[in-house]
């Protein structure tokens, strides 16, 4: 063992990990799509970094953005101040963004967009005098992040059961991955017909990442948003793992033509290089707390970090990196992965394989078999990271042929 590595074992407790198993890799350094450790060997990195790398890893155009605004402003806080990055990218992310959405409220994580949805969602009703709107509703095997108001909606068993005498509790309404959607619509329209009670339903669109890779069938979140908004009930969409180009359009909601009340937008905002989030919001949400500072309707929630000037400089550049070329790419190789995710589904290792655009999930038909498997991806060049039994392929949207060929045959490999 290297010293660093012992080092870890001494001083570290890592995320979602039983350090009691923990076997350090340890990264040196980033190149393209690939990650190389401390020993020189080279990795493509399947998962980008648990899903948040974009263009690859040390990119020209996204490293010179940073710099420049290191030369001018490391941070400065965003509570009674302003910065110019924190300005133009909020203005650039409502120019793609979907139509309605007017406001961009920053945080640093997945997890603190959606906790501010969430609390602007609930301010919102007892602003405009419905103070009884106070429920969610929210997909079973939701996930949302990990903070307590996230984990609140939150419906992975595995993940969120022990904490549940901490959380407020929110209103399951069935996952439509695997089936026609009707059924989970009905039980939607059952629960609104208690709108007085219901303040907002979270989703994430179109695929249920942290679930597994749980695919809703078309249509569905068009629904949803219909059914919402009849029913004046917000809808809250959770784009931290499908924004930016994921599926194959900058945003989700695009493919429905949906336009929520909220998007909740982190992971692949900064291209993956720093801690940024954001919540965007209507102006009719953001109208309802303006007022004299003394009538105390504004919105009391911010963290130190928020708009950190660095992330939001990276994220401009990310931004227009993506409508340059990288979200062509990742369409060029979501058109090529048909072909590749039918061979693998064809193996008898695999029960089942869903995806959607460059979110892929392959469950495998031994249980357990997911962290064995991906360890074993290693020694082929490929870092991967299982959720239970699923294989999660998860490569940046820069990826190359060559690379779809790598990951392919390390998976095939490894199994
Ligand atoms: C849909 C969704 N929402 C929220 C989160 C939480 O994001 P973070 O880990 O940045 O808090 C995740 C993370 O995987 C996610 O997939």
């Amino acid at each position: 063992m290297t010293t660093l590595e012992a080092l870890d074992q001494a001083v570290l407790w890592h995320p979602f990990t039983q350090m009691a198993e923990w076997d350090p890799l340890v990264i040196a350094s980033g190149d393209g799509n690939f990650l190389v450790d401390t020993q020189g060997r080279r990795y493509l990195d399947g998962v980008s970094s648990l899903w948040c790398n974009v263009h690859g890893h040390r990119h020209p155009r996204l490293d010179a953005a940073l710099r420049a605004q290191l030369e001018r402003l490391a941070h400065s806080t965003f509570l009674g101040l302003t910065h110019e990055p924190g300005i133009r990218l909020a203005a650039e992310l409502l120019e793609v963004a979907p139509r309605g959405l007017t406001r961009v409220f920053y945080s640093d994580s997945g997890s603190t967009a959606v906790e501010i949805a969430l609390k602007q969602s609930f301010q919102y009703w007892q602003l405009v005098g419905r103070p009884t709107k106070q429920r969610f509703l929210r997909l079973g095997d939701a996930y949302h992040g990990d903070t307590l108001g996230a984990v609140g909606v939150g419906g992975i068993d595995v993940f969120h059961r022990i904490f549940g005498p901490l959380l407020v509790q929110s209103i399951r309404i069935p996952s439509p991955a695997g089936t026609d959607g009707s059924a989970s619509l009905a039980a939607v329209e059952a629960a609104l017909g208690n709108a007085d009670e219901i303040a907002a339903f979270i989703v994430e669109p179109l695929i249920q990442g942290a679930a597994g890779m749980l695919v809703h069938p078309p249509g569905y979140l068009r629904a949803v948003a219909e059914l919402c908004r009849r029913h004046s009930v917000h809808l809250i969409v959770d784009e931290v793992a499908t924004g930016f180009g994921r599926t194959g359009t900058l945003f989700a909601c695009e493919r429905e033509d949906v336009s929520p009340d909220f998007l909740c937008l982190a992971k692949g905002i900064t291209g993956g290089y720093l801690p940024l989030a954001a919540t965007l919001a209507t102006e009719e949400v953001f109208g309802a707390f303006l007022g004299a500072r003394s009538e105390m309707r504004h919105f009391f929630h911010g963290h130190t970090y928020t708009a950190n000037p660095l992330a939001c400089a990276v994220g401009l550049e990310s931004l227009r990196l993506l409508r340059d070329s990288t979200l062509a790419n990742a369409q060029a190789r979501i058109a090529d992965l048909e072909l590749v995710l039918s061979r693998l589904a064809r193996s008898p290792k695999v029960k089942e394989v869903r995806s959607c655009g460059l979110m892929i999930g392959i469950e495998l038909v031994d249980e357990g078999a997911g962290l064995t498997a991906c360890h074993r991806a290693r020694e082929h060049g490929v870092l991967l990271r299982p959720l239970g039994d699923v294989v999660v392929w998860m490569p940046p949207l820069t990826l190359q042929a060559d690379e779809l060929v790598l990951l392919e045959t390390a998976t095939l490999a490894s199994l």
